[in-house]
């Protein structure tokens, strides 16, 4: 909402969600099962360095969630890990399922509602030695894995989405230099399916963009009727990577773009519950493919540009295509420098309080990330976290950014940032 007459401003809507999101392998720490483990630890890698312990949240979360919920947020999203769940093909470990649950009931406890992620990028190494998302079965596979998550845990779940960023192979098409060697790549899958003795080894980062997407489209609505079979009547959405895709002189793809790497997605979810919308950046296209940032701009430590009204873009595309709510399930900026993050918070919830007086459906934020983490290739160098993680102690230490989104969570209206 606009600010009122007076210049207060005014409240977000009632019930709106307030949260922090994380991701099971970039959080959880020791998660040996899974295909990125794999290629963590062959060599050579594309990672900097393994996740290893990661923030220890497999045995911390009910710290964490407590932590979250004192800061005034009231929702926390996080993923369920498919490699722990289903840890070889068919066999399903209750024990980990348990744990879950522990996590649910850890939220409901603190007075937090739980949305919670299906599959967010990880998968089990067995899944990966079958050509992961590119075996005919995968579909079957992920539906069957959702079915039993849900049996299991589905009363204490509050909402879900299938997948996170399900079109990031689809957007990483359009990126001019990705910065990986190719080789790397090329001899890691190798190793790594020689390490699990599989016929070809298929990670969501690198598999055929195209492919997936069929795969996964079909698999995400039977996956949404699957979790709905079960036990509680919670919303089943999608989150995808959307960024604020802006023309990029005469001759800019980007309508072109938008329509193969949104569109589709954005179909989808007109038939389930709603959309996440997950926004960083904005991305300038020119007649081929993406424009870097000019020279002098300012980037975070991702080597996005800095631009906090990217939020405002991609919530507004994602309404001109769906008619179901918007949920942010993430939006942030990874940097050193936490007066950064305040103002990129601020800034961004300023052009999401425009979205809503123009009537856009938003019903909630959530910041990524609740604690500095494992960001994938990237390793634990950028700092996306509203929370610091000590690496040797696994202490966390609360930035001023949280206390802040905290600050506009407990008044359910944005303020401005002391010295603003
Ligand atoms: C992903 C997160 C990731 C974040 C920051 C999103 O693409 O869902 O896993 O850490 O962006 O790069």
């Amino acid at each position: 909402m606009m600010p009122d007459q007076n210049g207060q401003p005014a409240d977000f809507p009632k019930g709106f969600l307030w949260g922090a999101a994380t991701a099971a392998h970039q959080v959880e720490g020791n998660n040996i099962n899974s295909d990125l483990w794999v290629m963590e630890h062959v060599k050579p890698t594309l990672f900097v360095e393994p996740s290893m312990d990661a923030c220890d949240h497999y045995h911390r979360f009910a710290e964490d969630i407590r932590l979250l919920a004192s800061l005034g947020l009231n929702t926390y999203r996080f993923s369920i890990e498919w490699a722990r769940i289903e840890p070889e093909r068919g066999a399903f470990s209750r024990a980990e399922l348990e744990h879950y649950r522990r996590m649910l009931a850890a939220c409901h406890e603190a007075g937090v509602t739980p949305m919670v992620t299906f599959y967010h990028f990880s998968s089990p190494r067995w899944f990966a030695g079958l050509n992961g998302w590119e075996n005919p079965d995968a579909g079957d596979l992920f539906v069957r894995y959702c079915d039993r998550a849900s049996k299991h845990l589905g009363d204490l779940i509050s909402y879900a989405t299938t997948y996170n960023e399900p079109n990031l192979p689809m957007l990483l098409k359009w990126v001019t230099d990705l910065g990986i060697s190719l080789l790397t790549v090329k001899f890691m899958i190798s190793h790594a399916t020689r390490r699990i003795g599989g016929d070809h080894f298929g990670c969501f980062f690198l598999g055929n963009a195209e492919k997936l997407e069929t795969a996964m489209i079909a698999a995400h609505h039977r996956a949404r009727e699957a979790m709905k079979s079960g036990p509680g009547k919670y919303p089943v959405g999608l989150s995808i990577a959307l960024q604020d895709e802006q023309p990029f002189g005469p001759k800019s793809k980007r309508d072109k773009k938008c329509a193969e790497v949104y569109d589709p997605w954005l179909q989808a979810a007109n038939s389930s519950d709603f959309i996440g919308v997950q926004a960083y950046t904005r991305q300038r296209v020119g007649s081929k493919k993406d424009i870097p940032p000019d020279p002098g701009a300012e980037l975070t430590q991702m080597g996005y540009e800095y631009w906090p009204e990217a939020l405002e873009g991609a919530v507004r595309y994602a309404a001109s295509k769906v008619r179901v709510p918007i949920y942010v399930t993430e939006n942030g900026v990874a940097t050193e420098d936490d007066k950064r993050r305040i103002d990129y918070i601020h800034r961004a919830l300023i052009g999401l309080e425009k979205c809503l007086a123009d009537g856009i459906d938003v019903r909630g934020y959530i910041h990524w990330t609740l604690m500095d983490n494992f960001e994938w290739i990237l390793g634990f160098r950028p700092k996306f976290g509203l929370v610091a993680v000590n690496r040797e102690t696994q202490e966390r230490t609360v930035k001023p950014s949280a206390r802040y989104l905290g600050s506009i969570a407990r008044a359910n209206a944005v303020t401005a940032p002391v010295g603003k």
